[in-house]
């Protein structure tokens, strides 16, 4: 067999299939390596299978509140073990969409561990087997892991991150989860709304971080009003297994030492990247202090054939982004003028209930806040949200009133995470808010929120 390839790509998640695929479709020879299951984290621990359970407890609320809309059926139970099968079920299908997509576009897929042995040559070893591969470009796709924190050792029964909690077929009784991130966020929400007694520990002062203060704000009384209990200026500290149960430590905002017990503790603290034994150091792969490899704005690592994409560089940890990446990088490869991506143009998507979704920088610059409108649009005035049953929540359009362009949009409720993009295109057309404004909005949709948000600015919604 021949060994010599044009693209080699390293890691078989989101990020590096779709990279292969894109070279592929350039007529580039290309080898996909991965040590464990095609899809990588997003398909088989994250995105898909999360979201898949986050259905099912839509389904279960719709059914415990349909005496609202006059329908009486309100002995809604649920079997977890069955929403589990379920979700195999949809992770193993799309699972198989990714090997039809493969054996599509002609890619070799190689199972294995790959290693750098120098700049143009990897080696792929399984238990039984070791091959060499010759590249003419690498893409490193290595993707992330999950973080702890010091002196909390995840078990993976009592004290667990999002993969091992994946893997449960039953639910603890009650839950504290560190981190009030997107995926402890999405986790709470999920275990909240399936009966589990939850409890989220965040480090800074407010939910969501790395997101707009404004959305955290806005999302957090949504949360608590559906019984979420959540601390924010809560630094954990220690969790140790106690008679079958998990005494959290941590100290709240006074400084005081305090403490909390439950069955189980989910760890949700961050990703870290995955570079470790792969002999990118050796191979003369600049990694940064935070242990991510290092790249330019066409993904160029410090050896300028070799490319990172996706969770192990040190932009935006979403799929979306890693997808891009890749092909940015394989366009850029295959000598095509490609500008470098605008990440303050990536929708941001958090799979709560209600979801939260944000297009826009996440801070507007000092120099533009006294020019600078916000319009918020209570979804308590949209019909669609009536109909729906789904009216908690807003939409909230921030624009420059100097050059009418829309900065920021910010949707919390149904369907969020579809209805950003409204947003996404404006700013990826430069879109103004006239003509947001102007454009006709079917009725009744939940998107004349983001029409009646957008004319909020200019003192022109008729809706409020
Ligand atoms: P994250 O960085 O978003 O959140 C981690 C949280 O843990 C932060 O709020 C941090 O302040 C908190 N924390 C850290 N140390 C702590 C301590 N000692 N005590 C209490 N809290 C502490 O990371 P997360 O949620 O683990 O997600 C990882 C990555 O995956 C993120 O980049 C996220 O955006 C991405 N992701 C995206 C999803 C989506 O787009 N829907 C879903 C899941 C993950």
């Amino acid at each position: 067999m021949d060994t010599n390839y044009d693209v080699v790509v390293l890691g078989g998640g989101v990020g590096g299939y779709t990279a292969a695929i894109q070279a592929a479709k350039h007529h580039l020879k290309v080898a996909l390596i991965e040590a464990q299951l095609l899809g990588g984290v997003c398909l088989n621990q994250g995105c898909i299978p999360t979201k898949t359970y986050l259905k099912s407890a839509e389904v279960l609320r719709t059914v415990q509140k349909s005496a609202d809309f006059g329908i009486h059926n309100e002995q809604a139970s649920f079997q977890f073990d069955e929403i589990h099968q379920r979700k195999e079920k949809v992770v193993t299908q799309l699972r198989q969409g990714v090997t039809y997509l493969m054996q599509k576009n002609k890619i070799t897929v190689i199972s294995g561990f790959g290693k750098l042995q120098d700049g143009r040559t990897i080696q792929v070893t399984t238990e039984k087997t070791t091959q060499t591969l010759h590249f003419k470009n690498l893409i490193l796709a290595t993707g992330a892991q999950p973080k702890t924190l010091p002196g909390i050792e995840i078990d993976g029964h009592k004290i667990v991150t999002s993969k091992e909690l994946l893997e449960q077929t039953d639910l603890p009784k009650s839950m504290v989860i560190i981190g009030a991130g997107a995926i402890g966020l999405e986790w709470a929400s999920l275990l909240n709304d399936l009966g589990v007694d939850v409890n989220v520990l965040e480090y800074a002062d407010h939910i969501l971080p790395t997101e707009t203060v404004a959305a955290g704000r806005a999302l957090l009384p949504i949360l608590k009003r559906h019984g979420l209990k959540i601390t924010t200026t809560a630094k954990v500290q220690s969790a140790k297994i106690v008679a079958e149960q998990v005494v959290v430590g941590y100290e709240d905002a006074q400084g005081k030492a305090q403490e909390l017990t439950a069955d189980q503790v989910l760890v949700a603290v961050g990703r870290q990247a995955q570079t470790e034994g792969m002999g990118l150091a050796e191979a003369g792969v600049q990694l940064t202090a935070k242990g991510t490899v290092q790249v330019d704005n066409h993904y160029q690592t410090s050896l300028p054939h070799i490319f990172a994409i996706g969770d192990c560089i040190d932009t935006l940890q979403l799929a979306h982004v890693a997808m891009a990446e890749g092909i940015h990088a394989i366009d850029f490869i295959s000598g095509q003028s490609v500008e470098p991506i605008d990440y303050d143009q990536v929708p941001r998507c958090i799979y709560t209930y209600p979801e939260l979704a944000v297009v826009g920088p996440t801070m507007i610059a000092q120099q533009k806040q006294d020019q600078v409108k916000t319009g918020t649009f209570p979804l308590q005035a949209n019909g669609k949200a009536l109909i729906e049953g789904e009216a908690e929540g807003q939409v909230q359009v921030t624009v420059d009133t100097t050059t009418d362009d829309l900065l920021q949009l910010m949707i919390i409720g149904p369907h969020a995470t579809d209805m950003v993009m409204e947003g996404g295109l404006g700013l990826y057309l430069n879109a103004s808010a006239t003509e947001i404004g102007a454009a006709i909005h079917p009725h009744p949709t939940l998107s004349e929120a983001v029409r009646q948000a957008t004319l909020m600015t200019k003192d022109l919604a008729t809706d409020i």
